[in-house]
């Protein structure tokens, strides 16, 4: 039988685990989210990378400007995610039009052939949803995360000979100025793995229905492609008792505000699926609250969906919540599935007591409508703490401190402790 993909590949009584706390407020979520596991004592030994915008301003210190050496991600991080069992990062920081710079999460993801993106989108009590009703939301997304319009084979101008490739650009040739074209690549091996990926956590969780959503009425190549892999591979798990609808995926935009209970799992490609995935949260509390798993063969690296806020960057404004709903889903993909709901349960908690002193400025301006939600808001640190609290009541006074102390070393983001480009 083949291996769950979805759990890590090799039981232990240990793991190794690396931590990324990316650029800006990052630094603030991850230091988070380490005290609240602090709290828990976990079979995990950490060990800190860097990558993103950090280490991009560090690498054109050290080549110069223009070097092809200078990356947003370092050997060492790459040794580190290949030596370790599983990664979890917090957000990082992306500046457009700079010249040379690639993004270190799509780099993660093509390098160690990260295809499963998993995008749990549940109503959490206390937060609820902004839709009429109330109804129940507890859908999964498995967004493909390698191929598509993210393949990054693409065309500005597009040059002359590739005119004659397909009698369709004739349109385009004469009077329109240069042409910019980005290739959506499809291949039957990268569709079919992400609808089983999708079909497998459907059977494994017991749920009933899968969606696959697609443009194959007008995008006939490759989202046909997608169809028709998905009608396949549907018809093989019908004797599990799942069934599998294919629908438009602009579709699927409306339904989810008019009907999200009726969708389970969802399986998309990367562009459908990075929007549609975003919609999702949105239903759910948004960005502040949803996680995100980037999970191949080899590995898995986690993070919240949650940018990195540089304007509050090192500031402990940030709501913890969907970096520690990340990790929540780490500690299921290491086997360690109760410490993962008691993470859940605890956020759940804090969010629902809804005490003085325990919720950040988001929390109490979006969904508190508190109009003093500046002055009322407590740092993402004590948010944590509270959390941590629920799981162990005695992480207080001194334990407490020192936990503090240990997570804020491990977070340091002055230049001397970034791990990066160094001899
Ligand atoms: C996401 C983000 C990324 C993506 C960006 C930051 C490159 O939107 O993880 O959904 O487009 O995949
Ligand atoms: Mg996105």
């Amino acid at each position: 039988m083949a291996r769950n993909i979805l759990k890590v590949k090799e039981k232990k009584d240990r793991y190794d685990v690396t931590y990324m706390a990316g650029d800006d407020s990052g630094f603030d979520m991850m230091e988070g989210a380490l005290l609240v596991m602090e709290a828990m004592d976990l079979p995990i030994n950490w060990h800190r990378a860097d990558l993103g915008w950090c280490m991009w301003e560090k690498s054109n210190k050290k080549f110069g400007e223009g070097d092809p050496r200078c990356n947003t991600v370092p050997p060492e991080t790459i040794e580190c995610i290949k030596n370790t069992d599983a990664t979890i990062m917090a957000a990082i920081t992306s500046k457009a039009g700079v010249k040379g710079f690639k993004s270190a999460i799509l780099q993660m993801r093509q390098l160690f052939d990260l295809y499963i993106n998993m995008r749990p989108a549940k109503k959490l009590p206390g937060i609820g949803t902004p839709l009429k009703g109330d109804p129940d939301i507890d859908i999964v997304m498995f967004r493909e995360n390698t191929e598509d319009l993210y393949s990054a084979v693409e065309f500005y101008p597009l040059p002359k000979e590739m005119f004659d490739l397909h009698p369709g650009m004739n349109r385009f040739r004469e009077g329109k100025g240069n042409i910019a074209v980005s290739w959506r690549v499809f291949s039957e091996q990268g569709c079919e793995r992400i609808i089983r990926a999708a079909f497998e956590y459907a059977k494994a969780t017991g749920r009933k229905t899968v969606h696959c959503g697609n443009k194959a009425n007008v995008i006939r190549q490759t989202d046909g492609l997608m169809k028709k892999k998905f009608l396949e591979i549907a018809k093989e798990y019908e004797q599990y008792g799942i069934e599998g609808h294919e629908e438009n995926a602009d579709a699927t935009a409306m339904w989810l505000i008019k009907n999200p209970q009726n969708y389970s799992v969802y399986v998309a490609s990367n562009v459908f699926g990075d929007i549609l995935s975003d919609e999702a949260s949105q239903l759910t509390g948004g960005l502040g609250f949803a996680p995100s798993g980037n999970i191949g063969e080899t590995t898995a690296l986690f993070e919240p969906s949650s940018g990195s806020v540089p304007k509050y960057a090192h500031q402990y404004k940030v709501n913890p919540s969907a970096m520690l709903m990340a990790c929540k889903m780490m500690l299921d993909y290491l086997g360690l599935e109760e410490e993962g709901k008691k993470i859940e349960k605890a956020i759940g908690e804090v969010l629902v007591e809804s005490k003085p002193g325990t919720l950040t400025y988001d929390v109490l301006r979006d969904f508190r409508n508190d109009p003093d939600w500046a002055k009322n808001a407590v740092s993402t640190l004590d948010m944590a703490a509270a959390i941590a609290q629920k799981i162990n009541p005695a992480f207080t006074g001194e334990k407490l401190a020192a936990a503090k102390e240990k997570v804020h070393k491990m977070c340091a983001w002055d230049e001397a402790s970034l791990i990066g480009f160094d001899d």
